[in-house]
């Protein structure tokens, strides 16, 4: 699969098939995390397996029963935790110099999750970004340091549906030629 196809046919998956994955896929996922950009190349991200049951029953309940991606949680063979470090990205010896502020993590850790997804689309492995969770309780739950962020939830493993396709903006929406809001293509 190239990378086109890969970005274009990735969807979220919320429903897997308890298919376990093998350590060699699991492992080309992370490589593919690791390879990112990254604020003068500083790293931030962290990452958690979580292939437990308990405490996949535990992580999926730190969503709110109206999150879609819940069930996936509790039924994919791995979670993948993303965590960040903070101090590093956005830092020239310990001084914060952009005006993004600490912000500069989240672009950091969005490369490599952005990665990690395409990655395992090629891999006929299914993910879905989970956001909306209460990251405290996670914190708690896998003693998560203060001075590292919880980002995200993945569920990784082989898909049990087809998702939909959800539309996406016509690019003379978001891309502009010359000033802002002039369409660059019709
Ligand atoms: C930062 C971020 C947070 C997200 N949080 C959730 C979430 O909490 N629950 C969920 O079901 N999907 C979540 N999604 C998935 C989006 O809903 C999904 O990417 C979007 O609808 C586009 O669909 P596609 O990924 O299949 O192209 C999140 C995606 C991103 C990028």
């Amino acid at each position: 699969m190239d990378v086109f196809e890969a970005i274009f046919t990735r969807r979220s998956v919320r429903k897997f098939k308890k298919t376990p994955i093998n350590r060699q896929t699991l492992r080309k996922v992370f490589e593919a995390a690791r390879w990112a950009p990254s604020w003068a190349n500083t790293q931030c991200w962290r990452f958690i397996v979580v292939e437990e049951e308990e405490i996949k029953v535990k992580l999926a309940d730190t969503l709110s029963p109206r999150n879609p991606a819940r069930q996936g949680i509790r039924d994919a063979p791995v979670v993948i935790v993303v965590c960040a470090e903070l101090g590093k990205s956005g830092y020239i010896r310990g001084n914060l110099v952009t005006d993004k502020g600490e912000w500069w993590y989240m672009f950091d850790v969005a490369l490599a999750v952005q990665n990690l997804t395409l990655a395992a689309h090629a891999l006929g492995l299914g993910t879905v970004n989970v956001g909306y969770f209460d990251s405290e309780k996670v914190r708690e739950l896998l003693e998560i340091p203060e001075n590292v962020e919880v980002i995200e939830i993945i569920p990784l493993g082989y898909p049990d549906e087809i998702p939909r396709t959800p539309p996406r903006k016509e690019l003379s929406e978001i891309v502009f030629c010359k000033k802002y809001g002039n369409p660059c293509f019709t």
